[in-house]
């Protein structure tokens, strides 16, 4: 399901400067950071903030970045120093350009480079990973050296601790929906950590700077999003905007597409049509109108027919028709069997069919019996 389109960039842009006015001291490069930080303009070089162990050259066969760095704090003036030392890795190759000027090793043997020096010039060490839960859990069973492994790997959920031989595997959930907090506390100089998780939910109030930040920066990513959707469309030979209002699908036969809309799926099963159409899923586009995401390539996937597929959801400007999730977002293109309905058969659904859209993280309470019943037809 994951589609990333040309708006990504602009999305990265702003979570760069973002990343900026937090003030955040040390980056871990995952597999994906490379090409997006590319486009962004940002060297892949040493800059005291960027870090990998296993990002190589492919010349020199070193380390690209550094592959760790040392940061000091106290808890006050008279207090001695405690050095926390970071280093990174991710897994994955996801470039395979044969000419591409770098390469990625395989993190544990990385990690049996840089460890043992690490270890000797600081107190504590985190590693800081971008692997699947899997290959993290493996880097804490090779290696002794490691206290704490915080891990982020695409869409996971947040989770509590665990420990894995000498180290602390964390996992706090991404898209900015929890913030983990390490909480050192020295006891006869032996440091006790507490990794804690904080939801961010709706009642914890926003900074102030940030919230005025966030406001300036979803209007240009829309506006920008906005603009780009309209290119496309004008260079595809669609002039007219109509991309507000549609909410059904429209009448008209969009004959190169195998997805006829829900419009033509009601001309014989009425009382399906009439149960979706009292159902979200007949304005699920409507939401994101209103918090002006409609061309967030990320985000409407979920939200639209047939996105990703061939004939299905492209944009607001070019498929209108094809906003919100209807009939054929879950049976799937119905063309032949408007056509021919007894001979071409629709394939039966299962609970499956849901948890493509209704996932942990954009739908924490589903479950299919009582989801069902209220969307029963
Ligand atoms: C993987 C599929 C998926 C993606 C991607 C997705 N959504 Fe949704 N969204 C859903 C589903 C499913 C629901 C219904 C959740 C429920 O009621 O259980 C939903 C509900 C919502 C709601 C109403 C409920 C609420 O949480 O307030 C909003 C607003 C929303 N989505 C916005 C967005 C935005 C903005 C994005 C992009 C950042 C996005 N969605 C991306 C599947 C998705
Ligand atoms: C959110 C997903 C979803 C949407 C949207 C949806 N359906 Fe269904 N539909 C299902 C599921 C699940 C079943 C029950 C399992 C099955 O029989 O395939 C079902 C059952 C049916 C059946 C009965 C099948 C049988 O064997 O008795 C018909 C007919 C039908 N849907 C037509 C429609 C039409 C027409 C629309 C749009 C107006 C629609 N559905 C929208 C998921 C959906
Ligand atoms: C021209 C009328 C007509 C249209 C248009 C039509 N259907 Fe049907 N549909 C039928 C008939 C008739 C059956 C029963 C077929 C049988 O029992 O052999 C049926 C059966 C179904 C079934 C049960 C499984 C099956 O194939 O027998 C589903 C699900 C379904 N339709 C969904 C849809 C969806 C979704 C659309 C729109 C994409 C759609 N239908 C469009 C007439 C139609
Ligand atoms: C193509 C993505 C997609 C699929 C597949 C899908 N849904 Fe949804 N569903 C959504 C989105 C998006 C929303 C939120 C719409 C809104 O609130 O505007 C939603 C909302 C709902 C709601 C309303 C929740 C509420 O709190 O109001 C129910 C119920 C629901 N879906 C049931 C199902 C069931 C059952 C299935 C599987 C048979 C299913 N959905 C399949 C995307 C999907």
């Amino acid at each position: 399901m994951q589609r990333l389109g040309p708006d990504r960039a602009v999305k990265n842009e702003w979570l760069w400067k973002g990343m900026e006015l937090l003030g955040i001291d040390v980056f871990n490069i995952g597999g994906n950071d490379v090409g997006e930080l590319q486009a962004l303009g940002l060297a892949l070089r040493k800059n005291g903030r960027f870090i990998s162990a296993n990002l190589l050259s492919a010349q020199s066969g070193d380390p690209l970045l550094d592959p760790y760095l040392i940061k000091t704090m106290s808890a006050s003036a008279s207090a001695p120093a405690f050095r926390v030392g970071f280093i990174g890795f991710a897994s994955g190759n996801h470039s395979s350009k044969s000419e591409a000027e770098y390469r990625w090793e395989n993190p544990s043997d990385s990690a049996g480079k840089w460890l043992p020096e690490l270890r000797e010039k600081c107190d504590y060490v985190i590693a800081l990973a971008c692997m699947p839960l899997g290959d993290a859990i493996q880097l804490a069973i090779d290696h002794k050296g490691i206290d704490m492994i915080l891990n982020g790997f695409e869409h996971q959920s947040a989770m509590p601790p665990i420990k894995v031989s000498r180290s602390t595997i964390v996992y706090a959930e991404d898209e900015a929906k929890s913030l983990g907090e390490l909480r050192f506390s020295l006891k006869l100089g032996r440091p006790a950590v507490q990794p804690l998780n904080h939801r961010l939910s709706r009642r914890v109030a926003d900074d102030a700077d940030m919230a005025a930040f966030m406001v300036k920066a979803k209007a240009d990513i829309s506006a920008r999003q906005t603009e780009m959707a309209l290119q496309t469309a004008q260079a595809h030979g669609h002039e007219h905007d109509h991309a507000h209002g549609h909410s059904h699908g429209s009448h008209q036969d969009h004959a190169d597409s195998d997805f006829v809309t829900s419009q033509t799926c009601g001309t014989c099963h009425a009382d399906a049509f009439q149960v979706w159409e009292g159902s979200a899923h007949a304005h699920a586009i409507d939401i994101l109108i209103r918090e002006r995401k409609e061309f967030d390539t990320q985000c409407v996937i979920c939200h639209v027919t047939g996105s990703g597929q061939p004939g299905g959801f492209e944009d607001l400007y070019r498929t209108a028709h094809l906003a919100n999730v209807q009939c054929e977002a879950c049976h799937g293109q119905g063309r032949e069997h408007s056509q021919q309905p007894t001979v071409v058969k629709m394939e039966p659904l299962g609970p499956n069919s849901c948890v493509t859209c209704h996932n942990p993280s954009n739908s924490p309470e589903f479950e299919f019996v009582s989801y069902w019943e209220a969307i029963k037809h």
